[in-house]
C-alpha cells in the first residue's frame, strides 16, 4: 500500500515516506540538541551506521567504517558531532583531519603539500533513516564548518557516491564544489567536493 500522508498528519508529526511504509519524523530544530560525542556515543554510532546500510539502495553509496576507525574519529584532531532528539543520537558527522596519510582528501584536490595539515575531510554524516528530510545532514556539515574553521583548517573535501544523490545535492546546496569523479573505495565510484574553509 502506498502511503503520502503528510499534511493530514502534521500534527502528530509522524508521517510516512511516498512508497515506503516506513515511519518519518519531522522535528522541530529546536527540539533537538547538537554536542561533540565522546567515547561513551560510540556504540550509538556504531548502530546508526547500520541502520544506514539496512536502508541505503546499495553499499556501493558508503563506505563501512570499522569500530577502531569510528572511535579514532571522536578524538583529536578529529571531531564528530552528534545530533540527539527526545535523548536519543539521532545523526552524527565526523570531520577528519588525515594529516599526511592517504585518508586526506587534499591530494585528490591538489592542495598544495604546504596545506595538506591544513585540510579537513567532512569524512561522514549519517542520519537515522526515520529522520531523514529534515535537513540534519546540511545542518551538521554547517557545524563542522564552523568546528574546522576554530582548529584552523582552510581546506574541506569530501567523497560522494555519484549515486548518493541526497548527500550531493547536499554538499551543492553547500556551495560545495565539484572537483573531479575518482575510483576510490573498493573500486567504487566517488566525486571529490571541495570548498574553501
Ligand atoms: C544522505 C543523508 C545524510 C541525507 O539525510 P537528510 O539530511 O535527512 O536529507 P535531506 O533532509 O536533505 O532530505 C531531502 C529529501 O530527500 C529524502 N531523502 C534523504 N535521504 C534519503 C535516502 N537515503 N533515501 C531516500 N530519500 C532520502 C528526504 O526524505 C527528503 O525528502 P522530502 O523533501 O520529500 O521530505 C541520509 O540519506 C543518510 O543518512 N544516508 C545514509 C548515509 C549516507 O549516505 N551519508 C552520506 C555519505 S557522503
Amino acid at each position: 500500500m502506498n502511503l503520502d500522508i503528510r499534511g493530514c498528519w502534521s500534527h502528530s508529526r509522524v508521517v510516512f515516506l511516498r512508497g515506503c511504509e516506513m515511519p518519518k519524523i519531522k522535528i522541530n530544530m529546536d527540539e533537538i540538541e547538537i554536542f561533540q560525542c565522546g567515547g561513551r556515543d560510540l556504540s550509538d554510532i556504531m548502530q546508526l551506521q547500520e541502520d544506514a546500510f539496512s536502508h541505503i539502495k546499495s553499499e556501493r553509496l558508503l563506505r563501512r567504517n570499522d569500530r577502531d576507525m569510528l572511535k579514532r574519529c571522536l578524538f583529536p584532531p578529529h571531531t564528530t558531532l552528534g545530533v540527539r532528539h527526545n535523548g536519543k543520537l539521532i545523526a552524527f558527522g565526523i570531520l577528519y583531519c588525515g594529516g599526511k596519510s592517504d585518508e586526506n582528501l587534499g591530494y585528490d584536490a591538489q592542495v598544495p603539500e604546504s596545506e595538506l595539515l591544513i585540510t579537513g575531510n567532512i569524512k561522514l554524516v549519517i542520519v537515522k533513516s526515520e529522520y531523514w528530510g529534515n535537513g540534519l545532514q546540511r545542518f551538521i556539515i554547517k557545524h563542522l564548518e564552523t568546528a574546522a574553521k576554530s582548529s584552523g583548517i582552510k581546506h574541506l573535501c569530501a567523497t560522494v557516491s555519484p549515486e548518493n544523490i541526497h548527500s550531493v545535492n547536499n554538499f551543492k546546496m553547500l556551495r560545495y564544489q565539484f572537483l573531479v569523479r575518482k575510483t576510490k573505495y573498493d573500486g567504487h565510484a566517488r566525486d571529490i567536493f571541495y570548498k574553501s574553509c
